[in-house]
C-alpha cells in the first residue's frame, strides 16, 4: 500500500471527480462513490452488476451528517446510533429529497450508517459528500474481508482500492428499520439482537423474508461461493459414502480427518467465527471438492448472523 496520507488523498481525488474507491469497514469491504451523485453511483451498479431495485447503504462521517439525509427518527433510532456508531449499524430512516432515487431504489428511506474504520473515517473527514457503498463483491457472491478480495473479483472495475487490513468484524452490519414505529431487524449482522435489545430495554421484531423487495440484500440465494454448500449441525450428517467433499468447520474438524477443510473458531469464539467466515467460504471454491459440508453456529451472539449467510450461500 502507497503511503496512507498518499492513499487517502488519492481516494479523495477519485471520488470527487465522480469514480469508484473500493473502502475498508470494520464490516466488509465496500464499493464507494459520492452518495449524492448519481452518475457515480450508478457506476456502482454497473461495476456489481446489480439489479436497480437493491439499495444502497449511504456512509456518514458522524451522527450529525446521517441527520443531513434523513427527516426523522423513530423512538429508538437515536439511543441505537449513540450506543454503536461507529460501527456494524445500519439505520432505515425516511430520507430528505436531497438523497438521489438511484441510491434508494426510489424508497421514500435511505439507510444510513457511521463505519468504524479509522482509514474511512479519515476518508469521509475529507470529502465533502457522504459515500453510498455496498459490499465490494460482483453481485450474488460472497464479500470481501481483504482489500485482495476487492482485486480478485472486482479488480480492473474500481478506480482505487484502499488497502486497510482484513476486517475485524467479517460479517455486513445489522439493519434495522422503524416502520409502522417499532425497531425490525432487517438484516443480521455485526451487532447481535441482544445487543440491540439491551439498548432499547425492549424485544426487537426481525423480518427476515426473502422476498421482500424492501430488503434485497435478504434476497434466498445470496453471498453464494461457486461450490455447493450443505449446513449440517453434526458430521454424522454427512453421507455413508460420500466423496470429494471438503469441511468447514465451527469450532473443530472431526479427529483423524485428512481432507480439505478449515475450522471458523478454533477458539470457540463468535467474533472469530464471523471474521473467518467469508474468507472461508473463498477458500472452500479453490479446494475444487464437489461439495462442502459446512457446520452451524451456536444459536447465539454473532451465531445468527453467521447461520443467516451460510443458509443463504448453500441455496441454489
Ligand atoms: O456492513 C455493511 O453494511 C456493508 C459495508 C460496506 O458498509 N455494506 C453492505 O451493503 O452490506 P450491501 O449493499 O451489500 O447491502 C445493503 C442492503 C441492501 O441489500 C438492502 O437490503 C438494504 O441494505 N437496504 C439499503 N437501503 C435500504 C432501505 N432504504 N430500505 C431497506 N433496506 C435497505
Ligand atoms: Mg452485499
Amino acid at each position: 500500500m502507497p503511503h496512507l496520507n498518499e492513499s487517502i488523498a488519492t481516494a479523495v481525488q477519485v471520488l470527487v471527480s465522480g469514480g469508484l474507491v473500493a473502502i475498508p469497514t470494520e464490516t466488509v469491504y465496500g464499493l464507494a462513490a459520492n452518495a449524492l451523485d448519481p452518475v457515480a453511483v450508478a457506476k456502482i451498479f454497473a461495476a456489481k452488476g446489480r439489479p436497480n431495485f437493491d439499495p444502497l447503504i449511504v456512509h456518514c462521517r458522524d451522527i450529525v451528517s446521517a441527520k443531513g439525509l434523513t427527516r426523522e427518527w423513530a423512538p429508538g433510532a437515536e439511543a441505537l446510533a449513540r450506543a454503536f456508531w461507529p460501527g456494524p449499524l445500519t439505520l432505515v430512516l425516511p430520507r430528505l429529497p436531497l438523497v438521489p432515487d438511484i441510491v434508494t431504489s426510489g424508497l421514500d428511506t435511505v439507510g444510513v450508517r457511521v463505519p468504524a474504520h479509522p482509514i474511512t473515517l479519515e476518508l469521509l473527514s475529507r470529502v465533502e459528500f457522504p459515500l453510498a457503498a455496498p459490499s465490494a463483491n460482483p453481485f450474488g457472491y460472497v464479500s470481501p474481508t481483504t482489500a485482495q478480495h476487492v482485486c480478485d473479483s472486482l479488480g480492473s472495475k474500481v478506480d482505487y482500492v484502499m488497502d486497510g487490513g482484513p476486517c475485524p468484524v467479517g460479517v455486513e452490519s445489522t439493519i434495522v428499520g422503524f416502520a409502522g414505529g417499532s425497531p425490525t431487524v432487517l438484516r443480521l449482522g455485526g451487532i447481535p439482537l441482544e445487543a440491540l435489545e439491551s439498548v432499547l430495554g425492549q424485544p426487537v421484531t426481525r423480518q427476515l423474508s426473502s422476498s421482500k423487495p424492501s430488503a434485497p440484500g435478504q434476497l434466498l440465494s445470496h453471498y453464494a461461493p461457486r461450490v455447493p454448500i450443505y449446513l449440517i449441525d453434526d458430521w454424522s450428517e454427512i453421507p455413508d459414502g460420500q466423496v470429494d467433499y471438503g469441511l468447514i468447520g465451527y469450532s473443530a474438524l472431526p479427529n483423524a480427518y485428512a481432507g480439505f477443510g478449515t475450522v471458523l473458531a478454533p477458539d470457540g469464539s463468535d467474533v472469530t467465527a464471523a471474521q473467518r467466515l467469508f474468507a472461508a467460504l473463498r477458500e472452500a471454491e479453490i479446494w475444487g471438492v464437489k461439495v462442502v459440508f459446512a457446520q452451524r453456529a451456536p444459536l447465539n451472539g454473532l451465531g445468527l448472523a453467521i447461520n443467516d449467510r451460510l443458509t443463504r450461500a448453500a441455496v441454489r
